[in-house]
């Protein structure tokens, strides 16, 4: 080993020396700044993998594939934004995948256009491995444990039940596991954020008796109510309706971003209140109220929704493949970290993350459950909407036989056709009295 003062006596070979150790040094501690960042982030995520509230992978497969799973490949699905290979890289161990049909279908097929995405839903988190349906936050839970995708089943509109409660209970059945109340068009009993579609106006009746007892069935199930793109009048009445706490999938704050889709800070104390979540959408246009955003956008609406009522009802619902514009940074599924990365600068503890990206969601969903399991006793809803409130002519309307008389006569042919019998009956006599004149 070299004393200090023989390094000293040669000079040059020691501030060679110094400065190539210096080098290293500094590009370590450097490495070391920057990887351990990014490792925190990575390490935070594993520990807790993202629940995310909403992604629109199945209207992509129905708009460019008409849902033939058979023409894709979800490890390399390039055209969209998610596929398997994104998830697992921006560690989303769970996704709410919405069953969405257009409005359009509201008086058409919604119901079954509905089945036919709940269809390709089920086939692809049973067809691909490292998917798996599940039902409950238990089976969310030990999937995790599997190291597989949970995948949820979301219905996103009620137009989809056609205002059936048997059609709701039927998508229970088939894993359906939450429900938003509207799209972007009023149904017969909730009325929608969107002005877009003139269809069954309400007045001043923004959840009617018929919308409530479609949230009481779902709070008896244990279906998890969705707010966003509800009017906030809606979400205002689900709120006081609901016995469970209810959430919004995909929505942001209405002070950052004045938008009908984003949720007003009075509505989030209510919110609060009820022990809600609101998952924070992605999609640039909500985020910056422009077509263009970045990292920061987003954050910002985590800090202000942080203020205003607590880490504690914050999630994160994306968004990806039901909108165009993502921010810089956040274009697709695997950019999750970037997002964490940039709340770990601004603060937030790792409690506080881990809350936002799985324990709150399974909180709020245990609590249906628990909602549920305490309304055994309470039998199905036999609620019908009246034939006035849906107006809808797709409708096969099947009436009683009359309850008049008791001979074998088609009830129908009864009344309706004596004024014939009598014309004839009148022709004949006159043509007989014309005869017997002559
Ligand atoms: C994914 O598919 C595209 C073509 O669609 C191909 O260019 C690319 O190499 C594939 N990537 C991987 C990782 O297989
Ligand atoms: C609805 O509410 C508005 C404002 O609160 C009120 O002006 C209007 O008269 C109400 N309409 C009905 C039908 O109750
Ligand atoms: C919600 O509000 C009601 C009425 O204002 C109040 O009684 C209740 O304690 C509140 N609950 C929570 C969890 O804040
Ligand atoms: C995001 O954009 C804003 C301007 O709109 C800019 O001030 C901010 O630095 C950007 N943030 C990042 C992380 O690029
Ligand atoms: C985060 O905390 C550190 C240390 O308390 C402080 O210096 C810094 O300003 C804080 N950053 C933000 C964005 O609040
Ligand atoms: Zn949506």
């Amino acid at each position: 080993m070299l004393s200090r003062k023989s390094v000293i006596s040669a000079s040059s070979g020691f501030w060679m020396k110094s400065f190539g150790h210096l080098v290293v040094l500094s590009s370590l501690s450097f490495l070391a700044s920057g990887y351990s960042e990014r490792d925190r982030v990575h390490d935070l995520m594993s520990r807790f993998p993202l629940i995310d509230g909403h992604n629109d992978l199945a209207l992509q497969l129905r708009i460019l594939h008409n849902n033939r799973l058979s023409q894709v490949d979800l490890y390399n699905f390039s055209k969209v934004s998610t596929d398997i290979t994104r998830l697992q890289a921006g560690h989303v161990q769970a996704q709410m995948f919405a069953v969405y049909v257009m409005c359009g279908a509201q008086e058409k097929d919604a119901v079954r256009l509905t089945l036919e995405q709940i269809d390709v839903v089920r086939r692809m988190c049973t067809e691909y491995q490292d998917f798996e349906l599940v039902t409950s936050a238990q089976e969310l839970r030990n999937s995790e444990m599997r190291h597989k995708i949970a995948c949820l089943i979301s219905v996103e509109g009620g137009h989809s039940i056609d205002s059936s409660m048997p059609a709701l209970r039927m998508f229970y059945q088939l894993g359906v596991r939450s429900m938003s109340l509207t799209h972007t068009c009023n149904t017969p009993w909730a009325e929608s954020s969107s002005k877009r579609y003139n269809v069954y106006q309400r007045q001043n009746n923004s959840l009617t008796p018929f919308g409530k007892a479609v949230v009481e069935e779902m709070n008896r199930m244990g279906m998890i109510v969705d707010l966003s793109h509800t009017s906030w009048d809606t979400a205002s009445a689900a709120l006081k309706h609901s016995k469970a706490p209810v959430i919004f999938s995909h929505s942001s704050s209405f002070s950052l971003c004045s938008h009908g889709r984003n949720v007003p800070d009075w509505l989030l104390l209510d919110l609060k209140n009820k022990s809600g979540l609101i998952m924070v959408n992605m999609h640039s246009n909500f985020v910056s109220c422009s077509d263009k955003a970045n990292v920061s956008h987003v954050a910002d609406h985590f800090d202000h929704i942080k203020k205003v009522i607590g880490a504690e009802s914050i999630g994160i619902g994306g968004d990806f493949e039901g909108a165009v514009n993502f921010p810089q940074g956040l274009e697709d599924v695997s950019k999750y970290p970037a997002l964490i990365q940039e709340l770990l600068r601004r603060n937030w503890t790792e409690n506080e993350l881990a809350d936002v990206l799985r324990n709150n969601f399974l909180r709020v969903f245990e609590e249906v459950e628990r909602v549920r399991d305490q309304l055994t006793s309470t039998r199905p809803s036999e609620v019908q909407i009246s034939l006035e409130e849906v107006q809808n002519p797709c409708r096969l309307v099947l009436r009683p036989p009359s309850p008049r008389g008791s001979s074998h006569q088609n009830p129908s042919s009864g009344d309706q056709h004596e004024p014939k019998v009598l014309l004839i009956l009148t022709i004949v006599l006159m043509l007989s009295s014309l005869l017997m004149i002559e």
